[in-house]
C-alpha cells in the first residue's frame, strides 16, 4: 500500500472512466448511461460502508472498494455494439455480450490505476473485485468473496433500484423512438415484477434495497397518474 492507495484521486479516476463511456457508441444513444450509473455505485458503496458494523468497518479497505466501483464497468466501453442492440431493441446476443464486460474491464482498469500511481498489490486486489463483480450467488465460492467484493456487488445491485430503475427505461426508450407514454406503461409492467433479489450479500443492503423499491413504486404511481387521460382510453 502506498499513499495513493490510501488517498486515491476519485474524481480523476471517474473522469477517466467517463471519457471511455462517452467514446463508446452504445452509451451515447442513451440506453445505458454509465456516467450516471458508475457515480451511483460509488455513492452506494460509501453508504453501505458507513452502515457496516464497527468491527467490519475497521477491516474494510474503503479506498479499494471505491476505486473498484469507479472502474468496474469500464470494459462495457469495449463491448460490441451490434451484439448488444438491434434495430428495435436488444439483440439476441445481448446477454452473452454483456457477460464479457467484467473481464474486459480488468486490463483497462489496471492501466488506469497504474497511471494514477497505485501499488501493484492494490491493483491486483482491485482487479480481483472487478473480475468477480458479477459472480453473485453460487457463481463463486462464498469463502472466496472478500468483504470488499461483497460491498461492491451490493452497491452495484442497489444502484439499479429507486430513481435509477425509474429513469433508465426512459433513456432506453429514447433510442428506439418509444414514447414517454409507452415507457410509463412499460414501467407499470416492470413494477409488478420487481423484488429484492436473493443475491444481496449484507443485511443493511437488503433493508435499503426494500426502501429504494418503495421509492421506485411511488415514482411509477405518480407517472401512471400522468397518463390517466380520456385521450388514451
Ligand atoms: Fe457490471
Amino acid at each position: 500500500m502506498n499513499s495513493v492507495d490510501e488517498n486515491p484521486d476519485y474524481k480523476g479516476l471517474y473522469n477517466e472512466a467517463c471519457k471511455l463511456f462517452k467514446k463508446a457508441v452504445h452509451f451515447s444513444h442513451g440506453p445505458f448511461d454509465e456516467t450516471f450509473f458508475t457515480m451511483r455505485v460509488f455513492e452506494s458503496a460509501k453508504l453501505i460502508i458507513s452502515k457496516l458494523p464497527k468491527s467490519e468497518k475497521n477491516k474494510c479497505n474503503e479506498p479499494l472498494v471505491l476505486v473498484s466501483c469507479i472502474l468496474h464497468d469500464v470494459g462495457k466501453s469495449k463491448m460490441i455494439f451490434s451484439r448488444l442492440f438491434g434495430k428495435n431493441g436488444l439483440a439476441e446476443t445481448f446477454r452473452e455480450e454483456w457477460r464479457t464486460h467484467p473481464k474486459l474491464s480488468v486490463p483497462i482498469a489496471k492501466r488506469i490505476m497504474k497511471k494514477f500511481g497505485h501499488s501493484d498489490e492494490f491493483i491486483e486486489q482491485s482487479s480481483f473485485i472487478i473480475r468477480n463483480h458479477d459472480n453473485r450467488g453460487d457463481r463463486m465460492d462464498e469463502k472466496d468473496r472478500t468483504l470488499e467484493l461483497k460491498v461492491m456487488q451490493d452497491a452495484d445491485l442497489i444502484s439499479d433500484y429507486g430513481f435509477a430503475g425509474f429513469i433508465r427505461p426512459f433513456t432506453f426508450g429514447g433510442k428506439y423512438r418509444r414514447s414517454i407514454i409507452e415507457s410509463i406503461k412499460f414501467l407499470e409492467k416492470k413494477e409488478s415484477r420487481l423484488e429484492v433479489k436473493g443475491w444481496i450479500n449484507l443485511p443493511f443492503t437488503k433493508k435499503y434495497a426494500k426502501e429504494e423499491l418503495k421509492i421506485q413504486h411511488r415514482l411509477v404511481d405518480e407517472a401512471l397518474k400522468e397518463i390517466n387521460s380520456e385521450l388514451l382510453k
